[in-house]
């Protein structure tokens, strides 16, 4: 089911964990599966100079994870914005039909952490929400 090149992103993953000093962090969840995947960066003058990623998923999916990292890492800010879950499938590889979805996790959560480091995302609450004391 799996190739050879996928199989090894999935037991010898690269950049896997948390930075401690990161820049951006995104999250996102595949709600078909479950599975979710967390990606923090560290940017240093437009580019990705470290990244790490987390996943609870299925094999395909923390290959991608290792993919989307091994990618990213070192590209300049506009070019990690452009790449795709196509491009994530390629490094792998190729993947399964029924398994494309699986590298969107990837892909998105980087992107969502580059909104992050943006400030594109808000996570403050509307005045009107804010508890009173
Ligand atoms: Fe859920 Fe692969 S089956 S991400």
């Amino acid at each position: 089911m799996y190739n050879l090149i996928l199989l090894d992103h999935f037991q010898n993953p690269r950049n896997v964990g948390k930075l401690e000093d990161a820049d951006g962090v995104g999250l996102i969840g595949d709600p078909e599966c479950g599975d979710y995947m967390r990606i923090s960066i560290r940017v240093e003058d437009w580019k990705i100079v470290d990244i790490g990623f987390l996943c609870k998923g299925c094999p395909a999916a923390i290959a991608s994870g290792s993919a989307t990292t091994d990618l990213a890492c070192g590209m300049m800010m506009e070019q990690a914005m452009c790449l795709t879950p196509e491009d994530v499938a390629q490094h792998l590889g190729g993947l399964p039909e029924d398994k494309m979805h699986c590298s969107n996790l990837g892909v998105g959560a980087l992107h969502y952490a580059m909104a992050d480091y943006l400030h594109l995302i808000s996570d403050e609450q509307p005045e009107s929400d804010t508890p009173q004391t």
